[in-house]
């Protein structure tokens, strides 16, 4: 196992505003990654057009999450920041991949009949073949951790059976080419911490997300310290107090989700801020959540916008990180040509 060198991939969609979801479940955990691995951080722009997006917004978008990646932390010249669309080979191995996987592996993928619902003869091909894709960008560098929100489990455990799948039926020919047995790695996902799903702020039965219609359930990366202290002085609480004890956050969503909040934010466990605030009420909670809250967001919205109002920075960022992403994407690729039997 230990033969791959360790190497996380992750990446976000630019398919509408980033907000705290992203940054408690991908973006902050990013940071601590790159002190013992090398990290590729990706703007996933190939996956967000499985839905349609309109041409200016897609590219705000994409400039947004660099922006987002930079101003909490990830450093671009150690790491590699860049955006999917230009290393064409995420694309190349995703078809070969489409050829691997089954239809059946795709047919159970839970994200795909929740965004397809029953609309699944007007939905795009490519929604479809998303974890394709998404296997192709981990796979492309032989990653081995992959950090992630919980909803994204089951396209990890089917990367593991693309791999598997892969390694097995060419094992004769990676074999012949005196490449190793176990030539795509089997990842490791890496769902940590008390914060891989965060909910709406209005409705504890709907996670947190880009599409939400309604902009007081969600917290935005860019919102002001004002918005970020009416948001979260507004959501949804209940009327009791906290407990002093995990187990009684059981069944009251809202509360669980605030105060898995504040854990994520201040870098605690769930029982540690309970252990400050159980007995207390919302009246209490809520404010000092606020102030934990605007206290670590605001710097990084400053300076997302700092970064966003030089754009050619970022481009000059991405098109450097995108040459460095290809250089170890066409290697790959140049195995996988032989193994699989083109002519090169
Ligand atoms: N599917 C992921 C999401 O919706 C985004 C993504 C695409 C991704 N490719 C990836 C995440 C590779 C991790 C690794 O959040």
């Amino acid at each position: 196992m230990s033969k791959f060198p360790p190497r996380v991939f992750s990446g976000i969609k630019p398919s509408g505003d980033l907000h705290l979801g992203n940054y408690l479940g991908a973006i902050r955990r990013f940071v601590p990654l790159q002190k013992t691995h090398a990290c590729i951080y990706c703007v996933v722009d190939l996956h967000a057009i499985t839905v349609w997006q309109d041409p200016e917004d897609l590219k705000r978008g994409t400039y947004e999450i660099a922006a987002a990646y930079l101003a909490a932390g990830v450093d671009p010249k150690e790491h590699i920041i860049f955006n999917q669309s230009q290393v064409v080979e995420h694309a190349e191995l995703a078809w070969m991949f489409n050829c691997v996987v089954r239809m059946g592996w795709m047919q159970r993928m839970t994200q795909y009949k929740d965004k397809a619902g029953k609309n699944t003869q007007n939905v795009s091909l490519g929604l479809f073949a998303y974890p394709s894709l998404m296997a192709a960008d981990i796979l492309l560098y032989q990653t081995t951790h992959v950090p992630v929100g919980d909803d994204q489990k089951q396209h990890l455990e089917l990367t593991r059976d693309i791999a598997q799948k892969f390694n097995n039926d060419f094992a004769g020919s990676i074999s012949k080419n005196n490449l190793p047995a176990e030539f795509f790695p089997i990842i490791e996902p890496v769902i940590t911490g008390p914060a891989t799903r965060i909910l709406s702020l209005k409705d504890g039965a709907k996670k947190m997300s880009k599409s939400e219609q309604s902009s007081a359930a969600t917290i935005y990366m860019l919102d002001d310290a004002d918005a970020i202290a009416k948001k979260i002085k507004k959501a949804k609480s209940d009327a009791d107090a906290l407990p002093s004890e995990v187990a009684g956050l059981e069944g009251r969503l809202e509360a669980g989700n605030l105060v898995g909040i504040y854990a994520a934010l201040a870098d605690i466990s769930k029982q540690d801020v309970l252990n400050e605030f159980g007995g207390k009420g919302f009246g209490t909670f809520k404010p000092a959540l606020a102030d934990l809250a605007v206290a670590h967001l605001a710097p990084i919205a400053e300076n997302m916008r700092r970064y966003l109002a030089e754009p050619d920075e970022i481009e000059t960022i991405l098109k450097d990180g995108a040459n460095r992403a290809r250089t170890i994407a066409q290697k790959t690729m140049k195995d996988v040509r032989e193994i699989i039997g083109f002519v090169q």
